[in-house]
Order: C-alpha cells, then sequence, then structure tokens
C-alpha cells in the first residue's frame, strides 16, 4: 500500500483503522471501540478496553517464547561499560522493582518520580511502575533542585527513584544533593526514595527516607503486571509551557501502545529482533516513546547509550556503537550532527566504521537544517528523514514513513502528516489558509491514540493552552505553511518556547527567573540563532536605579541564577545590561525585532514601537556580544 492509501484509509474510517492497529497487541479485555467523544473536545481512546504497559513491552515477548532475545544494550563510553539485557532477564529486573515498590506501599494510580541519567536503571524503573499501574514521571538530569521541586509538587509522588550521580564530559554530577535540595524545597513529601549508588559516587542516604536500590528488592514477592483501564495514564512528563511552572503532559496507557507499536514498522521500518537506537535523554519525549517504550512493544533491541556525540571520546563514537551493536534505524537531534561535523567536517571517522546494517537516520527534536542534512547523507549514505512531533504528541505527526513508502525527500521539510493527524494551516482567525501560505500549525480535533488528553491537575489549561485559539482544532504552537505536495514546513514557534540543542526551553520560564534578581528591574529573554545549538538564550537586563554593583557581576550573578533556578540545559550564558527595553506604545516588549537583529536578518521598525531610538542601543548591545555573528 502507498502512503496515500494508508492515509487516506485512515481518514475514511478512522475507528477501524486504530481498531486495527490494536489487534497485534495483547489485551486483557479488547475494546470494542477506538474513540470515544461523548466529553467532546476532551477525547478518549479504546476506553472500554484493559491492558498492561509492561506486559506488552517485555512479557509478552518472553511468553512467545523469544525471552531470550536482547532487549536493552546499555552502551557507555563515559563510563567504559557495555550490558546486555534479555527480555526474561528485563522481565525479571522489573518485577522484582515493582514488587519492592509495592511492598513499600506504592500502589495503582500512584506517582513516581524517577530522576536519572542514562543507566539501564532508568528503564526497568519507568517499566516497573508501568507494571504495578504507577504513574512515572521522569525529570532530566540536566535540571536544577528547583525545577524537580516544581515537579513533585505538581505530580505529588509517592516514591522518588534516583542515581547517585550523572557523568558528564565535565566530570561526576552529583544527583543526589540535587534531591536533598528538592525533596527540602517542596511542599509535598514523598514517603521514600530509591537510590541507585553507582560506583563513580556513593551518595550518602537519610536514614528513614531513602532506600537502596539493591537492598530494598532483596526477597520480595515479584510484581505481576496490573489491569489498567485504556485510559489510566501511564505516566506524566513536563515541558516547557510559557511561565516557570511546567505543563504536565499526561500519557493515555492504551492509546500510547497502539501508537508506538504502529510507528515502529511503519515509520522506522524495523520489526522484532532489529536493533533500534534513538540517542537522546530518558527525560525527554524520544526517551520515553524510542528509548524505552516503542522499541520494546515492537520486540527490537534498544540501545541506552551514556555518552555525547563528540568527545566520549571522540566524534567516531556513534559509528562505532552503529556497528559494533548493528543498528538498523537511528535517531537523534539535527544538533548532535551538527557537533560531529564541526570536528570532522570530512568524515574520517565514519570511514572507519562498517555501518552496512544502518537502513536510515531519523531527525527530529529541532529544525533539521539542509546543510546537515545534506552532510549526513553524504556520511552515512543512507535516506536522512526529518520528522516533527512534540512532547504532547509523544509519536511522529509529520513524517516520511519508510515503513510505508519512502516519499521524495524535500529538505526543510518533515515531509507529510501520518495517520490520525488532519494538518491545517491557520490564519489569526481561525480559518484554513491556501496552499504556500505562512499561519499557524493546527491538527483537526480528535488528535488520534495515545496524544496527550490532558494536563496532570490542569484540565483548564489544558483547554485554554490548546483549545481555544482554534475551536475545533489543536493548536501546536508551531508556524509554517503546507506545499503544493501536501508536505509541512515548520518555520517557528507562536509563542516564547526556543530550541536549544534539541531542548524545549521557556524564555518566559527564564525571564521570571532573573526577575527575581534583586538588582534586576526588568528583563526580555530571547531565542538567538546559534550554528551548533540551533538557538540559544539571550538576556537583556535593566537594572535598579542606584544599583552599585558592576554591570557584569550582575550578569554573572544572573547566568548562575539561571543555571542554579533551571539548571546548566538552559545554557543561559549571554546576557547584557541595557537601560532600556524596545517596547510598542502599549508596553509589549518586542522581543522578535531583537531576536532578528541579533540573527542579522531583516527586519522593519515596528510602526507601534514607543520610542525607535532604543534600538540603537540594543544594537551597540549585541555587537558587544559578538552578534549578529560572522
Ligand atoms: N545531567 C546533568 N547535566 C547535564 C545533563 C544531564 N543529564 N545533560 C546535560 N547537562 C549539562 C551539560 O553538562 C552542560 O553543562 P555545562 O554548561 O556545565 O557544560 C549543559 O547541561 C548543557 O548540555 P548540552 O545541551 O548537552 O550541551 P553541551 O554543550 O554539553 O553539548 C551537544 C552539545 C550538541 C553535543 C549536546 O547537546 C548533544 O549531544 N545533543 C544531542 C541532542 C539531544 O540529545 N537532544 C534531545 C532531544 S532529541
Ligand atoms: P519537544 O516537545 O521538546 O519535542 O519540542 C517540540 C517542538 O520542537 C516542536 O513544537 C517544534 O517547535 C520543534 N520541533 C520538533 N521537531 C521538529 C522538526 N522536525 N522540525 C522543526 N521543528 C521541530
Amino acid at each position: 500500500m502507498s502512503y496515500k492509501d494508508v492515509y487516506e484509509g485512515w481518514k475514511n474510517d478512522p475507528d477501524t483503522f486504530w481498531m486495527e492497529a490494536a489487534q497485534s497487541l495483547d489485551w486483557v479485555k479488547e475494546p470494542t471501540k477506538a474513540l470515544s467523544d461523548e466529553n467532546a473536545p476532551l477525547y478518549e481512546w479504546f476506553k472500554d478496553g484493559q491492558i498492561n504497559t509492561c506486559y506488552n513491552a517485555v512479557d509478552r515477548h518472553v511468553d512467545a517464547g523469544n525471552g531470550g532475545r536482547v532487549a536493552i544494550i546499555y552502551d557507555s563510553p563515559i563510563t567504559g561499560t557495555q550490558k546486555k539485557i534479555t527480555y526474561a532477564e528485563l522481565q525479571n529486573l522489573t518485577a522484582n522493582l515493582g514488587g519492592a515498590l509495592e511492598a513499600q506501599g506504592v500502589t495503582k494510580g500512584d506517582r513516581v518520580i524517577i530522576y536519572m541519567p542514562m543507566v539501564s536503571e532508568a528503564i526497568v524503573a519507568m517499566l516497573a511502575c508501568s507494571r504495578i499501574g504507577a504513574v512515572h514521571s521522569v525529570v532530566f538530569g540536566g535540571f536544577a533542585a528547583n525545577e524537580l521541586a516544581t515537579r513533585i509538587d505538581d505530580a505529588t509522588p509517592k516514591a522518588i527513584i534516583a542515581a547517585s550521580c550523572g557523568i558528564e564530559p565535565s566530570g561526576v554530577i552529583a544527583y543526589k544533593p540535587l534531591l536533598d535540595g528538592a525533596i527540602e524545597q517542596a511542599t509535598h513529601k514523598p514517603d521514600f526514595t530509591v537510590i541507585l549508588q553507582r560506583e563513580q559516587l556513593t551518595a550518602d542516604m537519610v536514614e528513614g527516607r531513602d532506600l537502596n536500590w539493591h537492598d530494598f528488592q532483596k526477597d520480595i514477592t515479584p510484581a505481576t503486571c496490573a489491569t489498567m483501564n485504556g485510559t489510566d495514564p501511564v505516566y506524566i512528563l513536563y515541558t516547557s509551557g510559557t511561565t516557570g511552572q511546567p505543563k504536565g503532559v499526561v500519557r493515555p496507557t492504551a492509546g500510547h501502545i497502539v501508537a508506538l507499536n504502529w510507528t515502529m514498522k511503519n515509520i522506522y521500518n524495523v520489526e522484532a529482533g532489529d536493533v533500534f537506537w534513538a540517542a537522546s535523554d530518558v527525560g525527554w519525549v524520544v526517551g520515553h516513546s524510542y528509548i524505552c517504550y516503542g522499541p520494546l512493544f515492537s520486540g527490537c533491541t534498544t540501545i541506552v547509550f551514556e555518552g555525547k556525540p563528540i568527545g566520549t571520546p571522540d566524534a567516531g563514537t556513534f559509528w562505532r556503537v552503529m556497528e559494533e551493536h548493528k543498528v538498523k534505524t537511528f535517531f537523534t537531534a539535527p544538533t548532535a550532527f551538527r557537533a560531529i561535523k564541526r570536528v570532522d567536517p570530512k568524515g574520517e571517522y565514519v570511514k572507519k566504521y562498517d555501518l552496512s546494517n544502518l537502513n536510515y537516520l531519523f531527525l527530529a527534536g529541532e529544525r533539521a537544517d539542509p546543510d546537515t542534512i545534506e552532510w549526513a547523507q553524504d556520511q552515512l549514505g543512507v535516506p536522512v528523514v526529518d520528522h516533527w512531533w512534540q512532547t504532547e504528541i509523544g509519536y511522529p505527526a509529520v513524517c516520511n514513513p519508510a515503513g510505508i513508502e519512502l516519499m521524495p525527500i524535500k529538505l526543510g521539510s518533515p515531509a507529510v502528516p501520518m495517520p490520525g493527524f488532519d494538518m491545517q494551516i491557520l490564519d489569526d482567525e481561525g480559518s484554513e489558509l491556501p496552499k504556500g501560505e505562512l499561519g499557524a500549525i493546527a491538527i483537526k480535533l480528535p488528535l488520534p491514540p495515545g496524544t496527550l488528553p490532558t494536563l496532570w491537575n490542569a484540565e483548564e489549561r489544558y483547554k485554554s493552552s490548546y483549545l481555544e485559539a482554534f475551536p475545533g482544532y489543536y493548536e501546536t504552537g508551531d508556524a509554517g505553511y503546507m506545499d503544493e505536495d501536501g508536505y509541512l514546513y515548520i518555520m517557528a514557534r507562536t509563542d516564547d518556547v526556543i530550541n536549544v540543542a534539541g531542548h524545549r526551553l521557556s524564555t518566559g520560564q527564564m525571564e521570571e527567573v532573573l526577575a527575581g534578581h534583586p538588582d534586576v528591574a526588568e528583563c526580555a529573554v530571547l531565542g538567538v540563532k546559534d550554528a551548533l545549538k540551533g538557538q540559544l538564550p539571550m538576556g537583556f537586563l535593566c537594572l535598579n536605579a542606584g544599583t552599585e554593583k558592576s554591570h557584569e557581576d550582575v550578569v554573572a550573578e544572573c547566568v548562575q541564577l539561571i543555571r542554579k533556578s533551571i539548571g546548566p540545559v538552559a545554557a543561559f550564558k549571554l546576557a547584557c545590561v541595557v537601560d532600556r527595553l524596545p517596547k510598542t506604545r502599549s508596553g509589549k516588549i518586542l522581543r522578535g525585532v531583537v531576536a532578528k537583529i541579533a540573527d542579522g536578518e531583516d527586519w522593519k521598525m515596528p510602526a507601534t514601537i514607543d520610542d525607535p531610538t532604543i534600538l540603537d542601543e540594543i544594537s551597540t548591545a549585541l555587537a558587544d556580544l559578538g552578534y549578529p555573528q560572522g
């Protein structure tokens, strides 16, 4: 079948399409229908079905006689270790950890936060939670204690599972003090924590609260798989919105399994036994969908890679992993390739390895620039497939479906809508725009299975953030256009979310933090183009009258403040002090104009600007920071 046939098949009869996709899974009770729309615009999928996530990721492969197949390859160039875990071993590991959590009182529906680096135990922890029906919420290790505390208060977890440390090229990062700080800061207190002590750094334990990962699993009764309703949440994943309060994206159990399982063959073209590698982090949605769940649902081998594209130990590390583990489909963010290309522009490292097993490179998380795509194509000799999705959606919405039909690749476009996604370009009034015209990217409701049904404890915020701007549509927050062939082009965000090295960050949140500095009267943060990370945040600070500190000191303190409040992942290092911020007469800060000046792009003086001379001051400040860049 062609892409067109499959897409039309879905469009003509979505219920049959998704019920067929549901057939390849193991249900406790099969659903009688796919969509329930009685609460529209809130939609539910496989509502009367019953199923378990861990069973479909692990046990069913063992029950089918494939327990000896490798489920996880942990490859950690940063620690010099490797480990393989079969499906049968993974079943035991999840049953034991699940049983130990149950013995401590964790039951169905309880939340468990996971704060771990890229170790295989992070995947075991996620699966153990879904085995017993606990709702996990993984927090990325590069976030600071404050961010962890916000999530603890929102998710109110019964337990937190963490590692003693993560390992970055800069050295060992102690996680436990961050965890202790976060628990102290949070209003909600977990009943207990579970700490995986890593040999690189042993954490101090709090008596009566902290349990040792290994010790607390001794002599417990292994957990069986809990029967979950199709619409029960399997996890919450926080993502950046426009304010300091992150959005808790809820993932529903059944739709998640059905949709991810469908994507593995139809999009990534892998099947049971194939090796699939997503070089991301368990803290992001890519890690949830394509390091943990997707590959395991379909019986693939997944790779947990603890390293960086360069420097661990060199720019050939990706190719070494691909050769050694016979990776068939590889997925990462364009920034990783930009990092490699910068160090090894001629691809000397690529030539050293046998990449004959590799069939595709998939890129997502940020705009894939044509230069990077072409370089990757030349070096690897495989199709480079850009695809578009977001945390809320959970899997590719716009893509070139390699497993159905590899459509012609158009540089700069993540290609065409996948079944389930009726993508539309809307004007400000919500009318559908003709082909070629730029507008807001929206998806006609209902969203397909596995996408967010709501935000955790924030249904009104869900409606106001996504459903109210364009009634009948989900607002993606991206702007772009569609060409005559139905290919989508993503041009920009319509909100103040920026994308730094494939990491989604909120400039609004950074402004909130900076405004908390005692010498800062007013500030603006915006994203400027960066050749490696795609974008970097840049801060403009107006100081209180009479501030005695030097500008350099305030800037240095602000850089530290963001690092401490949000985390190193924010990569906030560019800031300057200015007398005034450019605003419209009604007081709106003209961030877009400043970003254009910083990026060296053409810009127009806004008719509504209050005082055009401020832009000269801003240009001078930008020049001092080295912007626009060469
Ligand atoms: N735990 C603790 N700290 C972390 C961390 C983690 N899990 N992940 C990142 N950090 C820290 C880094 O050490 C760095 O700190 P520093 O300011 O002290 O150097 C900071 O956060 C920024 O990290 P990163 O974004 O990784 O930038 P980098 O300059 O170290 O590396 C790249 C640049 C391009 C090599 C890197 O961003 C990369 O590998 N990107 C791949 C893209 C990706 O995985 N995207 C996920 C979505 S698909
Ligand atoms: P996240 O929720 O972290 O996955 O970030 C989602 C956002 O990243 C999207 O809304 C886009 O702004 C951006 N994004 C993701 N994939 C792509 C892509 N292939 N091309 C352009 N932007 C992308």
